[in-house]
């Protein structure tokens, strides 16, 4: 059954855990619709990696609408995000007519970065559903640490959370946070919290499905688990295909037409 917002922050209330994992084609987004994932982000992590690039500021809003018709056109059950790439929502206006794009590409709601409160509030204004996203913001940092260790800055954090929820949010990610500043951040708030490196009490997780898959080797977080290695068993087909190709094993009769 396809997911709604209503249903993510209903999924609070009841004190059910969320899923939300990334992808960023039809393939995964349909594997991931049978595996009771409850919410797919299209995310700027594309820039990474799809792309290559060394920052999230790379990708266009071209490059995000490609991806999230991909993911929409595969994704039978779980609630799509479109992530709103750097600089496509500077401005509430800009914001509106990118996010309309997001939904018409297939998104049923989309994210952006930062306290950007006045974004938020038009863009929920004119019925489309926002995602917020706080501690480490990739489209604003310059080095990748934990934000938030001290007092006060887990304060602003805190006062930034509530005001996206009073703005409109229905659920707000938490990026390496420490997990006590994301466990009080969750409890004072009525929208969900996703966690990604900010511990086991926020009220659902997200990871980089190319993390969590082995795919993506380039560094690893602490707060990325690897339940796959599927670039070691991509280059074991490759290499064997190469052989096999090489030694003039494949193809055979069976791989043949007559
Ligand atoms: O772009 C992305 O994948 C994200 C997640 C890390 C939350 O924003």
């Amino acid at each position: 059954m396809k997911r709604r917002v209503e249903d993510i922050i209903e999924m609070k209330r009841r004190g059910e855990r969320i899923v939300m994992l990334t992808a960023y084609d039809y393939i995964t987004a349909k594997i991931m619709s049978g595996c009771g994932v409850d919410m797919i982000l299209v995310g700027d992590s594309l820039a990474m990696v799809f792309f290559g690039y060394d920052t999230t500021r790379k990708v266009t809003m071209e490059d995000m609408l490609h991806h999230t018709r991909a993911v929409a056109n595969g994704s039978e059950g779980p609630l799509v995000v479109g992530d709103m790439p750097y600089r496509s929502y500077d401005t509430p206006d800009l914001a509106l007519e990118n996010a309309r794009r997001f939904i018409q590409a297939g998104a049923d709601a989309v994210k952006v970065e930062g306290r950007v409160t006045d974004v938020v509030e038009k863009l929920v204004g004119e019925g489309i559903s926002v995602m917020g996203h706080i501690g480490l913001t990739p489209q604003t940092i310059t080095r990748f640490r934990v934000q938030g260790r001290d007092e006060e800055s887990a304060q602003r954090l805190l006062e930034d959370a509530l005001a996206l929820e009073k703005a409109g949010c229905f659920s707000i990610v938490l990026e390496c946070i420490p997990m006590d500043l994301a466990s009080r951040i969750t409890s004072s708030l009525e929208i969900p919290t996703i966690g990604i490196g900010a511990g086991p009490y926020c009220d659902g997780q997200v990871l980089v499905s190319h993390d969590m898959l082995g795919l993506f080797e380039r560094f690893k977080p602490k707060f990325v688990k690897r339940y796959a290695h599927l670039s070691g068993e991509m280059e074991r087909a490759f290499r064997e295909y190469v052989r096999e190709v090489k030694e003039g094993i494949f193809p055979d009769e069976e791989h043949s037409y007559r």
